[in-house]
């Protein structure tokens, strides 16, 4: 299992492709086994605490969900002494309570991938491994992040099942009427296999997201760039309030022993 570390990762999504509050030390191009990830790492403290953030899509955004290189984002944030990643997701909301500039803190993963290098563990292995992953999101940085957004009144919803679609597309409404009868609350391209990669390195993994449109079927209208633009705009600063937040507690926790 890996050594402790206190160092918390941030995986910026939509929206989320710099970190201001960040007192950064340092920007580094790393390479990993897996490849290279989307962003230069960015290295710095926020109050104090050791945080490293990278930017999902690249920076400026540019690689779409399905052609992100999730080994080598998690590997590279491994590397660099994160054990606890904060994913930070847009999402469309299925669940009523779930609208945009909504933030969501889910509990569960359905996994509607296809094609994504989703392990670790392939190649020449000396032995098969099975991760356990009935829990995807860490519980106590889940409270963490619920704690900060009750403390600045930012309004969420600290349940529910993300469901990861492939994309980039965004779906139809059948598709999502069928998410919705398998229990998905809301809908997102990226959110796997992140987490599950995050959880084969014994790192622990949770999911901050902001819901930026109603998913498809759930309004009276098409989706457009410009409506998810505004709830960007509505939503980012509840989520960087969340962040800034949570940070030391989340070094704290993440000093503990790790999850696995
Ligand atoms: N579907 C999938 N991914 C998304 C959506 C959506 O409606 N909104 C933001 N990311």
């Amino acid at each position: 299992m890996s050594e402790t570390s206190s160092v918390v990762g941030i995986i910026g999504g939509t929206g989320l492709t710099t970190l201001s509050g960040l007192d950064i030390t340092g920007a580094r191009t790393v390479e990993t086994p897996w490849g290279s990830p989307s962003s230069e790492l960015v290295e710095g403290s926020f109050d104090g605490q050791s945080v490293v953030f990278l930017s999902r899509h690249g920076n400026p955004h540019r690689i779409p969900p399905h052609q992100v290189n999730y080994r080598a984002n998690i590997k590279a944030l491994y590397d660099a002494g994160v054990r606890t990643v904060i994913g930070v997701n847009a999402v469309g909301g299925i669940h009523r309570d779930m609208g945009p500039a909504c933030v969501v803190i889910p509990e569960q993963i359905i996994d509607y991938t296809w094609g994504r290098a989703g392990t670790f563990f392939e190649g020449d292995l000396e032995q098969v491994t099975h991760i356990d992953f009935t829990w995807p999101y860490d519980q106590g940085a889940r409270s963490i992040l619920m704690q900060a957004a009750t403390a600045h009144d930012v309004p969420f919803a600290g349940f529910g099942v993300y469901g990861a679609t492939q994309g980039p597309r965004l779906e139809t409404a059948a598709e999502i009427r069928r998410m919705e009868r398998d229990g998905c609350d809301l809908v997102g391209m990226t959110g796997m296999p992140e987490a599950a990669l995050a959880a084969e390195l014994g790192m622990r993994y949770v999911c901050l997201g902001l819901v930026v449109n109603w998913a498809a079927g759930k309004s009276d209208h098409i989706i457009t760039m410009a409506e998810i633009e505004a709830a960007i705009e509505q939503g980012m600063s509840g989520v960087r309030q969340i962040l800034e937040t949570s940070m030391a507690d989340l070094g704290v926790l993440t000093a503990l022993a790790q999850p696995s």
